[in-house]
């Protein structure tokens, strides 16, 4: 048998999928065969979410049903806020979303195939309770972690539009006519189109890699965040942020940009495993953020946001190394001149791409070549050694 040596999976494909076509030659990016830019410009993040999930766009009865179910589903259990609640003032909320989303589990025993079977998710009833409450409780459970990282009660959903009821749970100061800016809603939503899935990422391929061991879907959710948690990941809209305050002013971009060179920095939000000329995420966010700063005004680091992209952009060295913005590297100055703080950017992160998750699970669950993940590796350590006592025993 012939194995290759293929750390970070450059060029293993260890799945079909009929989720997320990527032209990273031709920056081309598709939700079941729909353009991220027309969807983005046409759609909402729940319609897309349904789309992942079951392949088509919903007629009006699917809507109809889906937002329901969706929506009544996003209180969380009173222990669940208690347990949040016993975090300490100044936790980062992508550990408490994490640990959450995992504890949610032991919530719902009937759908964990270690308890209740191994086959507890071929009714689709079954399948479709769990997509429903985790899709429902997701944004509450972030919001709670924003309220926990501010101080401040913890809101209840109420109903609305999914990223509507969620600003709603983010901000509301118990003021029953509070209703968040549409401007704001319309633009996080369409973050939230372009977050919701992107193939076999590092979160995502985590969620599949759990899954194959027939692990709860609520674990699986949890180490699907755990990974998207990553600096190099998810994380990358935090690092992104913490750059440019570092930064600074325009005078210092010259300076940082050498020691990126002497790869004594990184430039985060630049690169991409897959796409090689140009991220088509990166454009939409772009347009998403004037539309931003018209609301909120303008964010003082875009300056140097943009001044730093142009220099990249025109220096040998990156071009060389086919470095371009990623999805994160505006995402996170929109998240700023919107007030969130920025330990809470991977959990906005988060909340959408569970839907590519939910997608890969489900997916997952229906394919008949599907088998454990359990790579082989190159073992490079001692063999036959005898065994020699080297402390002492009483
Ligand atoms: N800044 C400076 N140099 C870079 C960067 C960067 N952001 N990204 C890659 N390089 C260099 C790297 O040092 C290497 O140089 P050399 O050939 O001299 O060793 C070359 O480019 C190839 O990089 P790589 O690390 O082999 O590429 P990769 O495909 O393994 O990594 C990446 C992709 C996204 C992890 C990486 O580009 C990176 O760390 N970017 C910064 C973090 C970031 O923005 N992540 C968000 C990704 S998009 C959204 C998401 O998926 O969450």
């Amino acid at each position: 048998v012939t194995r290759y040596f293929d750390p970070g999976y450059m060029n293993t494909v260890n799945c079909r999928s009929s989720i997320a076509f990527i032209d990273g030659e031709k920056g081309i990016l598709e939700y079941r065969g729909y353009s991220i830019e027309e969807l983005a410009e046409k759609s909402t993040f729940l319609e897309v979410a349904f789309l992942l999930i079951y392949g088509e766009l919903p007629t009006i009865q699917q809507w109809k049903k889906f937002n329901k179910k969706v929506m009544t589903h996003t209180f969380h259990h009173n222990e669940l806020r208690n347990m949040m609640k016993s975090f300490r003032y100044d936790a980062h909320p992508m550990g408490m979303f994490v640990s959450a989303m995992s504890a949610l589990s032991t919530f719902h025993p009937e759908a964990n195939p270690a308890l209740a079977g191994q086959n507890c998710y071929d009714d689709p009833i079954a399948r479709n309770k769990q997509i429903y409450r985790i899709l429902g409780t997701a944004p509450t459970i972030a919001a709670s972690s924003y309220r926990h990282r501010i101080g401040r009660e913890y809101n209840s959903p109420r109903y609305g539009g999914y990223t509507e009821n969620f600003f709603y749970m983010l901000d509301n100061l118990n003021d029953s006519d509070f209703k968040p800016h549409p401007v704001l809603v319309r633009a996080l939503d369409v973050l939230f189109i372009l977050h919701a899935e992107h193939e076999l990422n590092c979160s995502t391929s985590a969620v599949r890699h759990l899954a194959s061991a027939n692990t709860d879907i609520y674990t699986c959710i949890a180490g699907g965040a755990a990974a998207l948690y990553g600096p190099l990941h998810g994380g990358a809209n935090e690092a992104v942020l913490k750059m440019l305050t570092k930064i600074g002013t325009k005078d210092n971009i010259p300076a940082f940009i050498e020691k990126v060179k002497n790869k004594e920095e990184k430039l985060m939000g630049f690169g991409h495993r897959v796409y090689k000329n140009y991220d088509p995420r990166a454009k939409i966010v772009r347009k998403v953020a004037e539309e931003v700063f018209e609301v909120c005004g303008k964010e003082t680091l875009i300056d140097i946001a943009m001044e730093l992209e142009t220099i990249a952009l025109n220096d040998p060295y990156f071009i060389e190394k086919k470095l371009y913005p990623n999805v994160d590297f505006y995402s996170g100055v929109i998240y700023k001149a919107m007030g969130f703080p920025p330990d809470f950017y991977p959990v906005l992160f988060t909340i959408p791409r569970i839907a590519g998750w939910l997608a890969h699970w489900s997916e997952f669950l229906d394919d008949k070549d599907k088998k454990i993940v359990r790579p082989r590796q190159i073992y490079t350590g001692h063999r036959k050694r005898g065994y020699e006592l080297k402390v002492e025993r009483d």
